[in-house]
Parts: C-alpha cells; sequence; structure tokens
C-alpha cells in the first residue's frame, strides 16, 4: 500500500501530508495524517493502539484523517481533517517522555495539525503533550482545557436524532418513542440522560456489566436486553449505535425493525453500499459524522479559549445540519450519507478557494 495511490482503498489519496515520526529510546512510532487544510488547520485526535501491522496503522491513520476533513467541514469548523496514530500498546508502551516526544514531532508542524484524545489517549495525557506543543486540545479543565468530550458528543447526537424524527414523524421529539441505545459508555449515560428527559422510552445494552448496573441504579426505568442483537430486532423507533464501529452491516440491518439510525459510534457503516440497503429498507439513517461532531466542536473551542456555553450552542446547531442534509438528500434522491459528504465536500471547496483571494 502507498501513501499517494492505493488500489484498495480510496480514501489514502489525496492526502496532504504524512508525516513518520520516531524516537527509538522511547518507542515512539507515530503517523500523522492530514488531509486536507482547505479550510485551517488540521484537527482530529491522536489514537494509541497496536495494530497488528505497520500498513494497518497508515491505512487507519489515512482513513481517519480523512474522515476529520468532513466532520470537520460539516460542524462548521474553521478546521481541517487530520488525525494521527501511535503503533503499539498503551498499557506498556505509554510513558511521560514517549507523549512528549510526540508532542515535539507535533510541534514540528507549526500548527498545520492539532492533536486531540482519540481511542488509547485521555485528557490527562494531552496535559503532557501540551507541555512540548501549543497544537493540542482536549485537555483538563485544570490546564484551560475542554475536558471530557462526550458532554457535547451525546448532546449532538441528540440533536442529530431530534432533526430524523421530525423528518420522519413530524416533530422534533422523540417523546413516546422507544429508543435502543447500544452502548452505555461515556456517550451512552449521557445520551439515555436527554433521552429521558424528552420522555422517551429507552432499551439499553452493554457488554461490561458496569455500564449496566450504573442504568439499573440511576435510572431503573430503562429496559435492558441481553445484546446488540436482541437490541437491533427489538420493537424500537429509533437506534442508537454508541458502541463500536461496523453497526449497521448485511447482518443487522435486515434484521433492523427501528425506521431511524443516530448514534455516536464511529464509521457505523460497514462497508460502501449499506447506506443503500437502509435506504431500501425505509431506514432513515442520520450519519454519523454529523450527528457525532459535538465532541471535535467541544475541543475545537478551546482553540479561542474553552467557552462551555458557546461550544454547546454550536453543538445544538448539529440539529439545523441534520436537518438540511436530510432535506437534500431528499431532494437529490440520494440517501443522507451522500448528502452529507457533497455538503462538506462543497463547504470545503467553496470556503477553501477564498484562500486564493490574497491578504497580506
Ligand atoms: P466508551 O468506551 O466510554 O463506551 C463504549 C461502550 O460500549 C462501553 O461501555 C463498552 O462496554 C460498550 N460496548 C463495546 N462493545 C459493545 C457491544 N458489542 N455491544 C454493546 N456494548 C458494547 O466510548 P464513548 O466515548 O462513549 O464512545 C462511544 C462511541 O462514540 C465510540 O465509537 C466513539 O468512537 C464514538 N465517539 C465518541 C466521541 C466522544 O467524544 N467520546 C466523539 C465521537 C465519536
Amino acid at each position: 500500500m502507498g501513501v499517494f495511490t492505493s488500489t484498495d482503498d480510496p480514501s489514502s489519496t489525496g492526502h496532504e501530508q504524512v508525516v513518520f515520526c520516531q524516537d527509538t529510546q522511547t518507542g515512539l512510532r507515530a503517523i500523522i495524517g492530514i488531509y486536507s487544510t482547505a479550510l485551517g488547520p488540521a484537527l482530529g485526535g491522536t489514537r494509541f493502539y497496536p495494530y497488528a501491522d505497520e500498513e494497518s496503522a497508515l491505512a487507519d491513520v489515512l482513513d481517519l484523517s480523512r474522515g476529520m476533513a468532513y466532520k470537520n467541514a460539516l460542524a462548521g469548523l474553521d478546521l481541517g481533517g487530520g488525525k494521527a496514530v501511535i503503533w503499539g500498546d498503551p498499557e506498556q508502551l505509554k510513558s511521560e517522555p514517549l507523549l512528549r516526544a510526540y508532542g515535539r514531532f507535533v510541534e514540528s508542524l507549526n500548527g498545520r495539525y492539532y492533536t486531540a484524545c482519540d481511542v488509547g489517549t485521555y485528557v490527562a495525557d494531552m496535559d503532557v503533550i501540551a507541555r512540548e506543543t501549543r497544537y493540542v486540545t482536549g485537555r483538563s479543565v485544570e490546564h484551560g482545557g475542554a475536558g471530557d468530550s462526550s458532554v457535547l458528543t451525546a448532546w449532538g447526537v441528540f440533536q442529530g436524532m431530534r432533526a430524523a424524527a421530525e423528518h420522519v414523524w413530524g416533530a422534533p421529539t422523540l417523546n413516546g418513542r422507544r429508543v435502543g441505545v447500544a452502548g452505555l459508555g461515556k456517550v451512552g449515560k449521557h445520551l439515555t440522560r436527554h433521552l429521558l428527559d424528552d420522555h422517551a422510552e429507552v432499551v439499553a445494552t452493554d457488554v461490561d456489566p458496569r455500564p449496566r448496573e450504573w442504568v439499573r441504579a440511576n435510572h431503573p426505568q430503562v429496559e435492558l436486553v441481553d445484546d446488540a442483537a436482541a437490541l437491533v430486532a427489538a420493537d424500537i423507533d429509533v437506534y442508537a449505535p454508541c458502541a463500536l464501529g461496523g453497526a449497521l452491516n448485511d447482518d443487522t440491518v435486515p434484521a433492523l425493525r427501528a425506521r431511524v439510525v443516530a448514534g455516536a459510534a464511529n464509521n457505523q457503516l460497514a462497508h460502501p453500499g449499506i447506506e443503500k440497503l437502509l435506504a431500501e429498507r425505509g431506514i432513515l439513517y442520520a450519519p454519523d459524522y454529523v450527528v457525532n461532531a459535538g465532541g471535535v466542536i467541544q475541543v475545537a473551542d478551546e482553540i479561542e479559549g474553552f467557552n462551555f456555553e458557546r461550544a454547546k450552542l454550536r453543538a445544538t446547531r448539529i440539529y439545523d445540519t441534520t436537518r438540511q442534509i436530510l432535506r437534500l438528500a431528499d431532494a437529490e434522491g440520494v440517501p443522507p450519507a451522500v448528502a452529507a459528504d457533497r455538503l462538506a465536500e462543497r463547504r470545503m471547496a467553496e470556503v477553501g478557494r477564498l484562500r486564493a483571494i490574497h491578504l497580506r
């Protein structure tokens, strides 16, 4: 697989810059992918993960950085798309020197790339990285950061779900609907609370017994089912995947009884073509990267000096963006996932082009 072109992965083409970073003393092996800076510096988290090989790490960073460009564009941010991966087991490899070495590589890009948390990296890690670079978000509140991004991720998912509900049932509320939440982690818990506040019935599941216990103790009205397969087959109006990617696949889509899918998980469509299958079954899919942008909106706000109310207002606009995409999809006769891509590409092209107007 090459960085410039790839026969099997179309998302690997078109990247502006891919940087390989190594520090043998600490064991740091990182790849920073910058897909686009058309709208501004590239923003995206750092994934610390024990990839099977270098090729898998590269494929992931190319895919994820492209996704961030689209997400940031539709979130209305003046930010491009990038992402980084650190190859290795965070349990064994993560150390202060390694994170600081990584921070120095981020700094060397001189603001072309801002990092943040992702799988395997946490707010405390961003505080360490910030000792070497200015170009980091998602730091702790004590360090002027935005803290845990799941708060506005869940709020944004709820807004996107309201827009989808309005599109299908005519009113922007989940009142009286049965919503299935798969994954009661950081986002799933907040989302459950918003849904209950809106008088929805919540059916939920998680593979881990601890969040299940939390739900039993805090929200006894939530119905718990055994696993995600049972949730998919349950009599629900809305399905909210809030665990891992690939939730919408050749097995789940034919079994799904919900009319709407709107959830936090990244990369919900297991492969290209699933969006058409959903449309054929009359299931409205609110694209994952549109509705889960609240987290990036939260951490991006840190660049201006974090203000929770301003960030929440921006995340609330996910309702308007989702509505716009669903209408565009109807008007152009395409699935919402295709309409979202078109809208993101349009903003990158139209706003990005303005840089051709020279300013001193
Ligand atoms: P988390 O790790 O706190 O929660 C995930 C939960 O899903 C865990 O409780 C886990 O036990 C459960 N789970 C895993 N596999 C499952 C399965 N097969 N069936 C049922 N439950 C399962 O993660 P978090 O932060 O809540 O994120 C959830 C999803 O949203 C992830 O896909 C993440 O990439 C995505 N996301 C999160 C953002 C954030 O700000 N936290 C931002 C954008 C996307």
